[in-house]
């Protein structure tokens, strides 16, 4: 199934200066990438984005983190897009990842485990909604 997915290149992998490595990964596996900008997060971004970790004890951490700096924000497309973005990227923490996964190449602990990606489609098409309008993205080219 023709699927779009998000993925944030989170402040720890925007320091490490692993942005092309990372969308270079994505291409190679034949993703197409439709939107693509830097973006710096708001708490009212954050708010809605992590409402599910609202209550979780690292909540006020993870926002911080995530606004230090820009992230770079990418809409991907492709058949099986999600699955195919969930296995290049391996597990929340790098630690249990594979090599060759980008978390364990480029992560270091859950904090600091360089991508976000979306779980479903129900969360790719929040997070779309949350950081683009329809025309920066362009899906004919998928
Ligand atoms: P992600 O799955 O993209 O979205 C939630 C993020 O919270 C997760 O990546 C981690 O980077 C971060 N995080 C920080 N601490 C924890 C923790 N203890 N458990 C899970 N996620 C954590």
């Amino acid at each position: 199934m023709m699927e779009q997915t998000v993925v944030l290149i989170k402040p720890d992998g925007f320091a490490k200066k692993v942005v092309g490595q990372v969308i270079d990964r994505f291409e190679r596996a034949g993703l197409s990438i439709v939107g693509l900008k830097l973006v710096r997060l708001t708490q009212a971004i954050l708010d809605v984005w992590y409402a599910h970790h609202k209550d979780k004890p690292f909540f006020p951490e993870l926002c911080s983190q995530m606004m230090a700096t820009p992230v770079v924000a990418i809409v991907l497309a492709g058949e099986g897009a999600i699955q195919k973005v969930f296995d290049l990227c391996g597990p929340t923490d790098p630690q249990d990842a594979a090599p060759g996964t980008i978390r364990k190449d480029f992560g270091v602990d859950k904090p600091h485990n360089v991508v976000h990606r979306s779980d479903s489609a129900e969360a790719a098409e929040k997070e779309i909604g949350l950081l683009f309008t329809s025309a920066e993205l362009y899906p004919e080219r998928s």
